[in-house]
């Protein structure tokens, strides 16, 4: 066998090896998927202002059909869909229009992450990981020993933990887009940013009759190591999205 034939077979095991690793560990590359170019979001839709404000609610529980492609091509829009592109300007403020809300959608052909400017959905990873993600809310700690609650103070049962939403939206600040502030003030614009886009998403569900719930609850370490996020990128919030049961 000359070198080069060693060489080459060397590195088809590793090749071979990597695969088996990556498919042991219920990963998929993203290859496989395509980048999904979303419609131009209907901006005539939806309830008045007022009435959206009144009637948002979270829900928990969806039924389990996919989101149509104009559905979620208005959800992400809305989201922080860019508004005034000759501006650099979205539907969601940022800290110093620093843009670090990074939206990843999980869907069941796999995740991807929304390209705004472009108005698009890139390919991040394949395969179905949407219950992997939530976790039911812990039950509350029961009350210390010998402790008499005053009457009617029983707390109510913990939500339960949303049922297969079609959808399911994650926030991650990317702190790298702060250009200025230290990582406490970076954190701090972070929440901040994640709460405004998150906002957008339940007032558009509330105005077009989509269902959804923000939730801090979630397997951050499990969603980090998913998406592969670097330490300066914070998962937020998450939210299934989907229509009523
Ligand atoms: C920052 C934040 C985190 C939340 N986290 C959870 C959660 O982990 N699980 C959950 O079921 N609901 C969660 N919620 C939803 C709240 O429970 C809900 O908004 C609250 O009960 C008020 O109900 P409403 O949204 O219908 O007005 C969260 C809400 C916010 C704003």
């Amino acid at each position: 066998m000359t070198k080069k034939n060693v060489r080459n077979t060397g590195r088809a095991w590793l090749g071979a090896v990597a695969l088996i690793f990556v498919f042991s560990a219920g990963l998929l590359p993203a290859g496989e998927l395509k980048a999904i170019k979303l419609n131009p979001p209907d901006l005539k839709r939806g309830l008045p202002f007022m009435e959206t404000l009144a009637v948002r609610a979270s829900v928990r529980e969806f039924s389990a059909k996919e989101l149509s492609l104009q559905d979620l091509s208005d959800l992400l829009w809305a989201a922080d869909g860019m508004s005034r592109p000759a501006e650099n300007k979205s539907t969601a403020p940022s800290a110093m229009n620093s843009h670090d809300i990074r939206i990843y959608v999980f869907m069941k052909d796999g995740a991807y992450l929304y390209d705004s400017p472009k108005h698009e959905l890139l390919p991040v990873l394949a395969g179905d990981f949407r219950s992997q993600l939530m976790m039911a809310r812990p039950p509350r700690p029961a009350p210390p020993a010998g402790a008499t609650p005053p009457p009617g103070a029983t707390p109510p049962p913990p939500p339960p933990a949303p049922s297969n939403p079609p959808v399911q939206i994650v926030l991650v600040s990317d702190g790298e887009r702060f250009t200025r502030g230290d990582p406490e003030r970076k954190f701090e614009w972070g929440a901040l940013d994640a709460g405004i886009v998150s906002q957008n998403i339940s007032l558009f569900c509330a105005a077009t009759g989509l269902k959804t719930v923000p939730r801090a609850l979630m397997d951050k370490a499990r969603i980090k190591e998913l998406l592969k996020l670097t330490d300066a990128q914070t998962v937020f919030l998450n939210h299934p999205v989907g229509y009523a049961k």
